[in-house]
């Protein structure tokens, strides 16, 4: 037990991050009129080597230009093994208008990447007189950034969100997939010999640890913690199974690399009004107890106490954001 209490994550709607490559501006205004919360305008791995700066140029006009509601707006940046990243910062930072709520900084592998952006940025806003603070937030997607993943969540306090990326993860730990996210045909459990038979196949999850990971980094330093892509958009079961696993153990959402997702994963990342309704009931009940001096008490013949009602204000504090 820490004296230290965990601090909030920041108070805003992530449940779909959609993303679009910078250098097919078409689809921007598409994004903008979506119903995702994050937007994410990619300039690193959905754009060609040769169309890096026309990408960049098209995601800096699209801040500036295009009306984006009230959606958390992101441009992807090109991770820090690559000559293209600094281009891309100084580039955004000096042109880009305030209405940019986040870069994405990928395959983050410790906290000293973190920090070399932080130290640009930094030093472009306070040289350019930007009166907004930009915020980051980080994918993990490489064994390192699996192993620092804390150090990496903590490294800045421009820091709001941690995302886990499945395919560049995948290949970094050297897993036997080319899937991104899902079920891995391979990665299956046979029950007893003696139980059945035939024996039945069941499917763990292959992403289970690092999901808990980033969840647990993210949770401790006040971040959000969201799953990335889902590779197949036209499994649309896939995507619903991905994202409720992710969503019990802790992750606030996913993100959507087509528009057929986008309703998918504010359907699961959004609590029912059945589960708001019982979150509620469960908050009076504990009300009650606390004037009765009890500690705990009993809903529909099961133990409520002092931590369901952490458990329930998180439902019903997602369902006030959400505006029901
Ligand atoms: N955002 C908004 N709208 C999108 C979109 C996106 N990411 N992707 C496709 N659309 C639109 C299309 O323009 C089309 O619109 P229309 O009905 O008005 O013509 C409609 O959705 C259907 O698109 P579809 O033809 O199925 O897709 P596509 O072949 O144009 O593109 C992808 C498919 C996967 C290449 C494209 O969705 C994409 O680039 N996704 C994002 C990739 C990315 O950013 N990756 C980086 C993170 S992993
Ligand atoms: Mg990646």
């Amino acid at each position: 037990m820490s004296f230290r209490t965990q601090p909030p994550a920041p108070e805003r709607l992530n449940r779909c991050q959609l993303f679009g490559p910078g250098s097919r501006p078409e689809l921007f205004e598409k994004m903008a009129r979506s119903e995702a919360d994050v937007v994410n305008i990619d300039l690193e791995d959905s754009v060609a080597p040769d169309d890096k700066p026309a990408a960049r140029a098209n995601a800096i006009a699209a801040v500036n230009d295009i009306d984006w509601g009230c959606k958390t707006l992101s441009i992807r940046i090109n991770g820090l093994d690559t000559p293209y990243w600094y281009r891309d910062v100084v580039d955004i930072l000096e042109n880009a208008g305030d209405r940019l709520d986040l870069v994405m900084i990928p395959k983050a592998g410790n906290a000293s990447d973190i920090y070399a952006v932080d130290a640009l940025v930094t030093a472009i806003e306070s040289a350019m007189d930007r009166s907004r603070p930009l915020g980051f937030e980080a994918i993990i997607e490489t064994s390192a950034g699996l192993l620092n993943v804390e150090a990496i969540a903590a490294a800045s306090p421009r820091m709001q969100a941690l995302s886990l990326g499945a395919a560049d993860f995948a290949a970094s730990m050297g897993m036997q997939t080319v899937g991104i996210g899902g079920t891995q045909s391979g990665y299956y459990m046979l029950s007893n010999e003696s139980d059945e038979s035939p024996r039945s196949r069941f499917w763990p999850d292959p992403w289970h640890a690092a999901t808990v990971a980033v969840v647990g980094a993210c949770r401790t330093h006040g971040l959000l913690p969201v799953d990335g892509p889902f590779g197949d958009f036209s499994d649309p079961d896939g995507f619903r199974a991905q994202a409720q696993r992710v969503a019990t153990l802790g992750m606030v959402g996913k993100w959507a690399i087509h528009p057929a997702q986008v309703n998918l994963a504010n359907d699961v990342f959004s609590p029912s009004s059945e589960a708001v309704r019982e979150a509620k009931d469960i908050l009076e009940v504990m009300a009650r107890a606390e004037r009765d001096g009890q500690g705990a008490a009993t809903y529909k013949g099961k133990l409520v106490d002092i931590a369901s009602i952490k458990q329930a204000q998180v439902i019903v504090r997602q369902a006030s954001l959400i505006g029901d």
